[in-house]
C-alpha cells in the first residue's frame, strides 16, 4: 500500500496540471504584450519532427502506449487530443492559454502548499546558489521562477520563458524578473548567458527533447547547472492505479467546481502524457547526448523526478 507521502505527491502532481483545454488562446492584453518583450510569441521554429513521426504515428493508435521507439519527442503524438505531430505544440499552447487563470489556485489547493517548498529545495539541491543567473524554461505562471528568486536573491537575475501568452499573462513574479515568449526548442536568450537552467513540469509538453537539450546547452555557461523537474510514472502498479484514479476520476470532479470547465479533459491529457512519456533512462541519455556531464536523476516519493546535469567547462 502507498504511504501518506505517495498520496501527498499524487495530490501535488494533480495540482501541476489542472489547466489545460482546447485550441485558441486568449487575446493578449497590452500588459502581456509588454511582458512578452517583443519576442514573436506565435512564431515557431520547426525542427523537422513532423516527417520523422510519420511512419510511427500512422502505425499507432491511442494513448495507452508507454513504450516509444528511438526518437526525440517525450511521447508519441496523442491523437485523442490533436490529429498529428504538427498540431502538438499549438494544441498544448492552447490548453495552457485557456486554463492559465486556474493554475495557481488549483496548484495551491491540491498541492497542499508543498509546491514552493519542493521547487526551492530541488533548485538548491541541483546547485543553485545566490548571485547566479537563471533561465527558467516553461515558466508558466512563474512558480519555479519565484522559487529561483528566493535562492539567487535578486529578481533581475531570473528570466522566465514560455510559449503560452495566457500563462505569462497570469504570471505573478517579483518585479525585475524578465518574462519572454519562447519555447524550450527556441529560447530567446544569447549563447552562454545562464549559470543555471531550470524547467518545471514542462518536459512532457515539448516537441523534441534533443532540440530542447541542445538549446539548453547553447544558452548555458560552461560549468552551468541544469535542473529539470517532472512527474514520472510510479514503479508500483498500486501507486500507478491510484494516480490514474486520482487524476482521471477524483481531481476532475474537484476541478469542475473550482476551475475551468474542461478540467476532465485536462486531467485525462495529463495522465496520458505521464503514461506515454519515454522512460527516465531515455531522458538521461538525451541529456548526455546533448553534451552535458554527470546526468542523473533524483526521485522523491517514487514520482517526482529531478534530472540534473552540468555543462562541462
Ligand atoms: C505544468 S506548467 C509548469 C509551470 C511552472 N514551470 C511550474 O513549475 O509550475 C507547463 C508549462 O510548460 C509550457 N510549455 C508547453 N510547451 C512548451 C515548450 N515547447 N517549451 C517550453 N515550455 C512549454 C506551458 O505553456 C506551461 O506554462
Amino acid at each position: 500500500m502507498p504511504g501518506d507521502g505517495e498520496w501527498l505527491l499524487a495530490i501535488y502532481s494533480a495540482a501541476l496540471c489542472v489547466r489545460e483545454s482546447p485550441l485558441e488562446g486568449p487575446s493578449l492584453s497590452s500588459e502581456t504584450r509588454g511582458k512578452l518583450g517583443g519576442f514573436p510569441h506565435c512564431r515557431e521554429r520547426r525542427s523537422g519532427v513532423g516527417s520523422r513521426w510519420t511512419s510511427w504515428y500512422a502505425a499507432s493508435s491511442r494513448a495507452s502506449i508507454p513504450a516509444a521507439p528511438a526518437m526525440s519527442a517525450p511521447h508519441r503524438p496523442l491523437d485523442t487530443y490533436y490529429p498529428s505531430e504538427c498540431d502538438r505544440s499549438a494544441w498544448v499552447r492552447g490548453i495552457f492559454d485557456r486554463t492559465a487563470g486556474d493554475y495557481d489556485r488549483i496548484e495551491r489547493i491540491l498541492g497542499l502548499g508543498t509546491g514552493s517548498w519542493y521547487r526551492r529545495r530541488a533548485l538548491r539541491d541541483a546547485g543553485l546558489t545566490p548571485g547566479r543567473t537563471v533561465v527558467d524554461v516553461g515558466t508558466g505562471t512563474g512558480l519555479l521562477a519565484c522559487a529561483a528568486v528566493t535562492v539567487v536573491g535578486d529578481p533581475a537575475l531570473v528570466t522566465g520563458v514560455d510559449p503560452s501568452a495566457g500563462m505569462i499573462e497570469h504570471a505573478r513574479v517579483p518585479a525585475g524578473v524578465r518574462l519572454l515568449g519562447g519555447s524550450a526548442e527556441a529560447i530567446p536568450v544569447p549563447d552562454c548567458s545562464a549559470d543555471f537552467l531550470s524547467m518545471g513540469y514542462a518536459l512532457r509538453h515539448l516537441s523534441d527533447l534533443s532540440v530542447a537539450f541542445a538549446e539548453f546547452y547553447r544558452v548555458m555557461r560552461p560549468g552551468g547547472r541544469l535542473c529539470l523537474l517532472e512527474i514520472t510514472l510510479p514503479a508500483s502498479a498500486v501507486s500507478r492505479a491510484l494516480l490514474k484514479v486520482w487524476l482521471t476520476g477524483f481531481v476532475p470532479r474537484i476541478a469542475s467546481v473550482i476551475a475551468h470547465r474542461d478540467a476532465p479533459l485536462l486531467m485525462r491529457y495529463y495522465w496520458d502524457t505521464i503514461a506515454a512519456c519515454v522512460p527516465p533512462d531515455t531522458i538521461l541519455a538525451a541529456i548526455g547526448a546533448a553534451g552535458f556531464a554527470d546526468a542523473h536523476r533524483r526521485v522523491d516519493l517514487g514520482i517526482f523526478s529531478a534530472y540534473r546535469a552540468r555543462k562541462p567547462g
